[in-house]
């Protein structure tokens, strides 16, 4: 019997591109010191057992793209978004704001009354013309936004129909990239295709990590889709940091904040953010806290975290 594989022998398959260059070496703590107070994004090279890739550094002459993103609830992602947002635009940073959320809690946390708002983050995705009007000022100077509403709700069923559905809000956002430093996006509680389109757009992203029992897992989660999208839809997509929200000196919050050293040293960022009750209230003011209290635990805390990020981001 002729054997087919040597008159056709099958093509040799070429080795798949690795997702993240892994090595696996023994981190000294005095090099974790170094890596927590570098100034700029590292190279895509990962230590940590759950291998995020760090992000590349913020592209010339537009706007970075940031995706503030955990599929767990009320761990902090919309207030982050709001506080570091408005530490950057009061700094004098050109800031957009993107609400990909149905709650639409930026909006309220910033001043600004959804109910009077027409042109939301939902015609922004549909309608990408839409985009230079859908903006809207907040109470903060140079901080613009792009409204969240419930009109979100049920916008993936109708992309599902849609061609390129994964990469409308990237494709929507390229108009205003050249107007600001920096646009940062608020994602939904979910791993949905909003949250995919947010990715896809993005340069890098932020994870905001409650310090309690199930910060781990949820990360293990959240990288297997980020993994997804990098070999995918975007291969320039990395981690530009961890911040770890709502911490308090409870035996717990300081185990879960010791595990996330020691698997992410390089890319979380420090201080942790205190659990503050001043935080909390400054949206019911529609202010973000450093207009509402500079000053408490949970300013300062903002404060800090914003200006490492403001040297990761490369903006200064
Ligand atoms: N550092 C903090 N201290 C106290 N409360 C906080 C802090 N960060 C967030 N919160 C509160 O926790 C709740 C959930 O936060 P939120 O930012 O809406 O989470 P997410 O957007 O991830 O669902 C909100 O009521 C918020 O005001
Ligand atoms: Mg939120």
């Amino acid at each position: 019997m002729p054997n087919p594989e040597e008159e056709n022998p099958l093509p040799k398959v070429s080795s798949a591109p690795l997702i993240v260059d892994v090595e696996f070496t023994e981190i000294e703590d005095d090099e974790i010191e170094k890596n927590n107070t570098s100034d700029s994004i590292q190279s895509s090279s990962v230590h940590s057992p759950m291998e995020l890739p760090s992000s590349l550094p913020s592209p010339k002459n537009r706007a970075r793209i940031v995706t503030v993103t955990n599929q767990k609830g009320g761990v902090g992602k919309t207030t982050s978004v709001i506080n570091i947002a408005a530490q950057l635009a009061l700094r004098g940073y050109s800031i957009l704001v993107v609400d990909c959320d149905s709650q639409g809690n930026c909006a309220t946390g910033l001043g600004v009354d959804k109910s009077k708002v027409s042109i939301t983050t939902r015609d922004l995705i549909l309608n990408p013309e839409s985009s230079i009007n859908s903006r809207h000022a907040t109470a903060v100077d140079n901080l613009h936004i792009i409204v969240g509403d419930k009109t979100l709700i049920g916008l993936e069923q109708e992309m599902m129909r849609q061609l390129g559905r994964e990469r409308r809000l990237k494709e929507a956002l390229q108009n205003l990239l050249p107007y600001y430093d920096l646009v940062i996006i608020d994602t939904p509680p979910s791993l949905g295709l909003v949250t995919i389109n947010a990715l896809v757009a993005s340069d890098g992203i932020l994870i905001p990590v409650q310090t309690e029992y199930f910060a781990l897992e949820g990360l293990a989660l959240l990288t297997g889709t980020i993994r997804e999208v990098r070999s995918l839809l975007n291969n320039k997509l990395g981690v530009d940091g961890i911040i770890m929200t709502m911490h308090t000196n409870s035996l717990l919050n300081q185990q879960v904040a010791g595990e996330l050293i020691d698997n992410y040293s390089d890319l979380l960022i420090k201080p942790a953010i205190r659990r503050n009750v001043r935080i909390a209230e400054a949206p019911s003011h529609g202010i973000p806290i450093h207009l509402h209290d500079p000053s408490s635990a949970g300013g300062k805390d903002y404060q800090e975290i914003t200006t490492i990020l403001e040297k990761r981001w490369g903006l200064i």
